[in-house]
């Protein structure tokens, strides 16, 4: 039936000038557009390898009680965390993911037009969340593949920007700087600015990556998540670790339910099991020297990883890359690629199960001829 009402709801002038945006296209939307399933999932920067059987048998006790609300404060969780750190539980906020936890913290600190500072194709959930509360990002180039913690100081200094953010270990590139220099980045950061550290992959990353957690600092915010080493992304349960005015802000206007009864339980038998987290780090070094073994095999090179996955170098530019890309979702491999010039030359491979490996290792090259062929 024709609707003739002259007025309808409008969305706020921010969300009407914003275009829908999907961050990440998620391999289940290519699974429903190709109508083909994945046979080897290795884009996501997920852990194949699962949660250690300890945690499955925690989400497995959990079940019965998740007609419960999750604990608004997951105090167990943080109590764990503290201890795990050596930091007070107050300088800790658990939130839906570090996705979940960036979202709320660019509500915290951005008026619309406000200046953000970050690296041209940095991990692009982070820009979203900017802009969907009205930020303006400034963008510096990485430098030799590596994000640039001079120029990206630079330019908010510059610019007078209220945030700056660059990611330890990087994605996409899985490259890091070590803990001396991101300690003079957090050194550098002007009195107005927070320093958002983005420590998705601290756990894979060589030991001297991570910097000193200083909790007096009120510059810095650092964002951990269970959805790498720990094997938890579908849970969604990160945190973040910061000055204690700034942690304790977040109540003004977060989700307080967000993080779900399962996912608090399973985080945190998931932090009491460091053994399992030692095998995924001696697993994940073995599946990124065979991904490395493998770009050798076919003349090329990788970017060295402190991650759970490897950007290989296609040797040529992003087109060719995009045209190799295609050919392996065709085949069922689900990778992604880096999105901007010049890291665009490079295929992004998750290190998942070896079966999953062995699959990319039988579908690249063909991929690669046909991508040369076309
Ligand atoms: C740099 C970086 N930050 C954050 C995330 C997302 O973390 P979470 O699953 O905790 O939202 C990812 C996931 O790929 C990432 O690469």
């Amino acid at each position: 039936m024709e609707n003739h009402k002259k007025l309808s709801p409008k969305l706020s002038l921010l969300a009407a000038s914003l275009p829908s945006t999907v961050p990440f296209v998620a391999p289940e939307m290519t699974e429903r557009a190709t109508g083909k399933m994945f046979i080897a999932r290795l884009g996501a920067n997920e852990s194949s390898f699962g949660p250690s059987p300890k945690v499955e048998k925690a989400i497995a006790d959990a079940c019965s009680e998740v007609f419960k609300y999750g604990d608004p404060d997951a105090y167990d969780l943080k109590q764990e965390l503290s201890k795990h750190w050596n930091i007070p539980a107050e300088n800790i906020i658990v939130g839906e993911g570090i996705d979940g936890l960036m979202g709320t913290l660019c509500r915290l600190m951005l008026d619309q037009g406000d200046i953000v500072v970050t690296s041209n194709g940095a991990y692009p959930t982070f820009n979203y969340q900017v802009l969907g509360v009205g930020g303006v990002l400034e963008v510096v180039p990485y430098l030799n593949d590596f994000e640039d913690p001079d120029a990206l100081l630079s330019q908010a200094k510059l610019s007078g920007a209220k945030m700056i953010y660059i990611a330890n270990p990087d994605n996409p590139m899985g490259t890091h700087h070590n803990a001396e220099k991101i300690q003079t980045m957090i050194d550098s950061v002007p009195d107005d600015c927070l320093l958002v550290l983005d420590e998705a992959y601290i756990e894979l990353a060589p030991n001297g990556v991570a910097s000193t957690i200083d909790v007096t600092n009120k510059n810095v915010i650092r964002l951990r998540t269970f959805s790498k080493a720990y094997g938890l992304a579908g849970a969604r349960v990160g945190y973040a670790i910061g000055h204690i005015d700034l942690i304790k802000a977040f109540d003004k206007i977060r989700n307080h339910f967000g993080v779900n009864t399962i996912g608090q339980k399973a985080a945190l038998a998931a932090l009491k099991d460091q053994a399992y987290v030692l095998k995924i780090r001696s697993a994940v070094e073995h599946g990124r020297n065979r991904v490395e073994q493998i770009a050798l095999e076919n003349g090329l090179t990788v970017i060295p990883s402190s991650t759970n996955f490897v950007a290989i170098d296609c040797g040529a530019d992003g087109d060719f890359t995009r045209k190799v890309l295609a050919e392996l979702v065709g085949m069922g491999i689900f990778v992604r690629m880096a999105s901007v010039e010049p890291q665009d030359r490079c295929l992004r491979v998750s290190i998942g199960v070896p079966e999953d490996i062995e699959r990319f290792a039988l579908a690249f090259p063909i991929a690669l001829e046909r991508a040369h062929a076309s």
